[in-house]
């Protein structure tokens, strides 16, 4: 079984990747928001590896990528605003979550319990081939170790996840940087359980008013922990001024005496995109003990931005906590889901 980086991404490599695939392995592959940890969705020990592999707890449950709306269909009840939103942003950055066909084709372990799937149809070339070869869904979360920093490029899932998985698709650099916009349309109320480059703006001004986790009846994610994303080293936000031994992370002219910038000119796209590497590199960065963050405006990739420096920051104690106080659904645990640890091996 290769265990190295596929330097070309080529047909033979994407060929390659697939029958591992297809044959119960994990392969990780670009998205044009993070690198994912890949596995057949239709395949209860292969997703079982995918738990293992980033030591994600069983309770939260994963995306599973499709080519398109089509191949959605079968896995989920699509209504007119899931359809309309697919249409207008598919294949993207956009992941829904929707109530599950009793009839559909995908690991019960995808929705840890949850009678919902999340799901989204990737917008990278890689991405697509892969799935066109592969023939099959493809079960995916962000290629990190549960809890740490997304990957955005292959070397980041290499120093991640080593042997853990069997082969790397290298399709360079991550466009957007973020992982996807979570959208619940599984009850009547739209609900943002993370946001991301489809802004909370542009959803309200199809959808009207979206609802968050924190209200009352809304949909939960069972996923979304407080702390999150996360550096080694401390994280201070809405840094203005740098202390000793301080690396600054900084954002627009006024912080052009920073240690590394998301973007000298204050842009958003370009700071979204160069996160996850530049906490990466500060967090390596020797002569540093911890880091501090500029202020980065709160409104559209900006929200997305400051949600992920948010969980960065939060205390190690809140690893476990909820953004909300409902404690986690019930893990769905299958036949043989204890013994199996053949990712680690
Ligand atoms: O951009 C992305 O979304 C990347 C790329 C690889 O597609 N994937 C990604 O996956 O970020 P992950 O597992 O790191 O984050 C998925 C989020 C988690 O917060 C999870 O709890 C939530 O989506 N989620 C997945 N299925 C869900 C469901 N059925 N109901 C509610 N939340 C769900
Ligand atoms: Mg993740």
């Amino acid at each position: 079984m290769s265990r190295r980086i596929e330097p070309r991404v080529d047909n033979e490599a994407i060929g390659h990747a697939a029958r591992l695939l297809c044959a119960g392995a994990l392969v990780a592959f670009p998205t044009e928001t993070v690198y994912g940890l890949g596995a057949d969705a239709t395949d209860d020990p292969a997703v079982a590896r995918i738990f293992a592999a980033k030591g994600r707890p069983r309770f939260n449950p994963l995306i599973v990528h499709v080519p398109d709306l089509d191949a959605a269909a079968a896995l989920v009840r699509l209504d007119e605003r899931a359809r309309t939103l697919a249409a207008r942003f598919w294949p993207g950055p956009l992941t829904l979550v929707l109530p599950r066909c009793t009839d559909a084709r995908v690991s019960l372990l995808v929705s840890a319990g949850l009678d919902t799937v999340a799901i989204r149809a990737p917008d990278h070339p890689v991405a697509q081939a892969l799935l066109a070869a592969a023939g099959r869904p493809i079960a995916a979360p962000s290629a990190n170790v549960s809890g740490r920093i997304s990957p955005t490029t292959a070397a980041h899932v290499r120093t991640e996840l080593g042997d853990r998985v069997a082969a790397v698709l290298d399709g360079g650099p991550c466009r957007v940087g973020l992982e996807s916009t979570v959208l619940d349309l599984s009850g009547r109320v739209p609900t943002l359980l993370r946001p991301g480059a489809i802004s909370s703006e542009i959803l309200e001004a199809m959808l009207g008013r979206l609802a968050s986790p924190t209200d009352a009846g809304a949909p939960r994610s069972p996923g979304m922990l407080r702390r999150h994303y996360a550096p080694r080293r401390p994280l201070r936000l809405d840094a203005t001024a740098v202390g000793p031994a301080e690396a600054l992370l900084g954002f627009g002219p006024e912080t052009a005496d920073c240690t590394l910038s998301l973007s000298p000119r204050g842009d958003l796209v370009e700071a979204a995109g160069n996160l996850f590497a530049m906490l990466r590199a500060l967090d390596a960065a020797e002569g540093f003990s911890s880091i501090a963050v500029a202020r980065i405006p709160e409104h559209e990739l900006g929200r997305a931005i400051n949600d992920r420096l948010r969980r960065a920051a939060a205390p190690a104690e809140d690893s476990t906590a909820w953004n909300d106080d409902r404690g986690p659904a019930a893990p769905c645990v299958l036949p043989g889901w204890e013994d199996d640890d053949s990712a680690t091996g």
